[in-house]
């Protein structure tokens, strides 16, 4: 059940020894600047960042180096790793949003329809519980499932990948600086990809500036939503908690939410989630304005939509979180259409315009 949307999206790392062995980029021109890939958080979330990081139960992350991470990116951006060479991690994850893709569902390389909508790219090495139903514990964990688990080949298949990958100009010097040996191996493409992932980190968000400055560069409209956002009335902060705007230090919560996922009423269709429970994973709401469409199937696709959901959308179900639930009705917000207003405003505070456009993160293919 789980590894649906694996079979179905990552069939393309499937490398069958009929693939075209295309390596018809030779004159492929890389972007070769060195870039400082150093995990870079801010002084204010020093000490919570620190203590989810310590809280990652068996977390594998790999230690970031700056050639280790700029491998990364290459292998990010290249449609190499797919078997009809068309399609690479950076086809379904869009610097400009925030590594969304602003779809629903998204084509996979023979065009079949991913099972849930691409999800955004937000400060993975701070996350154990990655993907909409959380089922990777760290971003190691994450970049051996797309690249091993799709099929039952397996390793045989990776290491054909690593023998295509031999043939190309360009990957033997960016292994050599990476790990003082061009060998390529499904290990250390794995190892490099999780380093890139590990490097992106979003923390400069006109939220992020208020921090250092109680919030003086708030506007009245986004102090209101500020307030709105903590405050108990709707306490959207109590699941989309913390400097990551996730649930990554709620992992004992009460009742509804565990591993940092929960039901939030949605009206039910073909996917269920975790356990078939309408539980799915709480996500962090950085950058938000720029990941619609919204959920895990991409069913909303505006902010509007989202806070009408739960100002007046929340359905009863068995396994509701219980902060929604009222007796054995669903609890209705009603939240005014002000307060709709001062919310969106204060979301779009989350949006960090520098991860969306810093040229470490983009295509290297130039
Ligand atoms: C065909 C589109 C597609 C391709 C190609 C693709 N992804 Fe994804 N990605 C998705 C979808 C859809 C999800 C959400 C799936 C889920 O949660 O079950 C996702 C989720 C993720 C997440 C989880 C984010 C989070 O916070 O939970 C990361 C990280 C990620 N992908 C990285 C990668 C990497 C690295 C590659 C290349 C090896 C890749 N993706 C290739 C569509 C794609
Ligand atoms: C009980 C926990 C909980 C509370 C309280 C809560 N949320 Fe959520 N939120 C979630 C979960 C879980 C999802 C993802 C559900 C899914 O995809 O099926 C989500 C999704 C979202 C999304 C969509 C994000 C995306 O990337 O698709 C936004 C925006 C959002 N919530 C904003 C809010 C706001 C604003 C409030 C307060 C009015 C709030 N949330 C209160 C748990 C919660």
């Amino acid at each position: 059940m789980k590894f649906q949307f694996l079979s179905a999206v990552l069939l393309l790392f499937v490398f069958s020894a009929c693939a075209p062995e295309s390596t018809t980029q030779e004159d492929v021109k890389l972007d070769q600047t060195e870039y400082d890939y150093s995990i870079n958080v801010p002084n204010s979330a020093k000490n919570e960042l620190a203590n989810y990081y310590s809280n990652s139960v068996g977390n594998t992350n790999p230690d970031v180096t700056n050639a280790g991470a700029a491998l990364g990116r290459v292998l990010f951006y290249d449609t190499k790793l797919s078997i009809n060479n068309e399609v690479s991690c950076g086809t379904c994850h869009h610097q400009d949003l925030a590594f969304a893709d602003g779809k629903n569902l998204t084509e996979g390389f023979n065009g079949q329809l991913t099972v849930r909508n691409s999800k955004a790219i937000t400060n993975p090495y701070f996350a154990n519980n990655l993907f909409w139903d959380g089922r990777a514990s760290d971003a190691m964990n994450l970049t051996l499932q797309p690249v091993s688990n799709h099929i039952e080949m397996g390793m045989e298949d990776m290491d054909f990948l690593a023998k295509k990958l031999s043939k190309t100009n360009y990957y033997t010097d960016l292994f050599k600086k990476a790990y003082n040996s061009s060998d390529i191996t499904s290990e250390k493409i794995s190892d490099a990809m999780a380093q890139f992932l590990c490097s992106m980190t979003t923390f400069e968000s006109k939220y992020d500036e208020g921090i250092k400055s109680n919030f003086s560069n708030f506007t009245a409209l986004e102090l209101k939503g500020k307030r709105l956002f903590e405050g108990s009335k709707y306490f959207c902060q109590g699941c989309h908690s913390g400097i990551t705007f996730d649930a990554e230090n709620q992992f004992s919560y009460y009742g509804g939410s565990q591993n940092g996922a929960t039901n939030i009423g949605l009206p039910l269709t073909r996917d269920k989630g975790i356990n078939d429970e309408g539980r799915f994973r709480i996500p962090s709401l950085r950058n938000v304005e720029k990941t619609a469409p919204y959920m895990h199937d991409g069913r909303f696709a505006t902010l509007d939509q989202v806070i009408d959901h739960y100002s007046k959308g929340i359905e009863m179900q068995e396994m509701l979180d219980p902060r929604f639930k009222n007796g054995n009705q669903a609890k209705k917000f009603n939240i005014s259409d002000d307060e709709k207003v001062a919310l969106v405003a204060f979301l779009k505070t989350l949006t960090d315009e520098k991860y969306l456009t810093n040229p470490k993160y983009s295509n290297p293919f130039l």
